[in-house]
């Protein structure tokens, strides 16, 4: 097996000390209670989207959220952001961060994961308590002690500050259509380099994505990921929908909250990656679990002349049957050792 990159192992390390201070936020918090502020706010987010009022109301909340929800939208933001840095020139790092509705602030330690070093950050978001459990996280990775916490509303007066990289992570699906055009144009006018949006992997989700995809587009951006090309997707709306799975660590409060004993969850996540600069997207992407059946693997690739196909790589493919045998949903494909 391959030594893990020095990037690899920051980023486990990163991994590390979030779980650890989520660890943290749920001591001396009666497990019952804890349970019950997520349960509420499930039944929250379920009922009431978009609101026209922070859900994250108070402490339990945004403690409940944070310990629920941010380990998975850590680990989904990561998954956008390495496929960003695989499409970027070779040492590309955003040197500034702004993220919007980011509340406790996950996508800050995504990036933190992905690229190394410090740099100035901004997370927005009108949910104080949010905002203020956030700056206690944050204080446990050295890196992320100088984020500015900033209280702002998404709407038609949203004015962002200019920053390398602007992400906009699971926050469209609370907002109103037009909430959702104002922050996509914002982030786009923002940006100096580049603008990622993730949403939750569902059908919605990824509308969501492609309205902004389109948008990002219109505004002069190129698609770095996930797709291969900056023309249209080639999925019929409502026929299909483009999404990719990060495995999560469970923690015992998720394992109090949904039952089991799962070591694991896959969270499900929709994602775009839009630049200005010139990319070096994958060729082709997987854009399902690769199936591995004896002798062969089937690929389901988005392909770059706007087409989903699916290929079949068997023995006599050598070293490209091996690669197919370790390629996981989500990758570029061929991976650049195999071409
Ligand atoms: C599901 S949470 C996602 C938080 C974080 N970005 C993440 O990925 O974990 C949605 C966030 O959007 C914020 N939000 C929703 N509507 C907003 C609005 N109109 N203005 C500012 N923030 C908003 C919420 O307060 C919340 O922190």
């Amino acid at each position: 097996m391959n030594a893990p990159t020095p990037q690899a192992t920051a980023a486990a390390s990163t991994a590390e000390t979030l779980r650890a201070a989520l660890a943290g936020l749920l001591d001396g918090l009666p497990p019952r209670q804890a349970t019950q502020a997520v349960e509420r706010l499930i039944a929250n987010y379920r009922g009431r989207t978009p609101t026209d009022a922070p859900i994250l109301r108070d402490r339990a909340d945004v403690a409940a959220y944070a310990a629920y929800r941010m380990p998975a939208t850590f680990e989904a933001v990561r998954g956008a952001l390495g496929a960003l840095a695989d499409a970027a020139p070779e040492g590309w790092a955003p040197g500034s961060h702004v993220d919007v509705g980011g509340g406790t602030g996950a996508a800050t330690w995504a990036v933190a994961a992905t690229w190394a070093g410090e740099r100035p950050v901004t997370v927005l978001d009108w949910a104080e308590p949010a905002l203020a459990l956030g700056r206690e996280l944050a204080g446990a990775a050295p890196q992320l002690r100088g984020v500015r916490w900033q209280r702002s509303r998404i709407g038609s007066a949203l004015a962002i500050e200019s920053a390398d990289l602007v992400t906009v992570s699971y926050v469209l699906g609370e907002l109103t259509e037009a909430d959702r055009r104002s922050v996509v144009d914002a982030a786009a006018d923002a940006a100096e380099q580049a603008v990622v949006v993730i949403e939750p992997g569902t059908p919605d989700g990824y509308r969501r994505v492609i309205e902004a995809r389109d948008r990002l587009i219109a505004a002069g951006y190129r698609i770095a990921a996930p797709c291969p090309h900056s023309a249209a997707c080639p999925i019929e709306p409502g026929t299909d929908w483009c999404h990719f799975s990060a495995r999560v660590s469970r923690s015992s409060l998720h394992r109090q909250v949904k039952g089991g004993s799962l070591a694991y969850e896959d969270e499900k996540f929709s994602y775009v990656a839009a630049v200005r600069f010139g990319p070096d997207p994958a060729p082709t992407r997987i854009v399902r679990r690769p199936q591995i059946r004896k002798g062969q693997v089937l690929l389901d690739l988005c392909e770059p002349d706007e087409a989903l196909r699916r290929r079949t790589v068997t023995k006599r493919h050598g070293p490209l049957y091996r690669a197919a045998r370790d390629a996981d949903w989500g990758d570029a494909w061929p991976p650049p050792s195999a071409e």
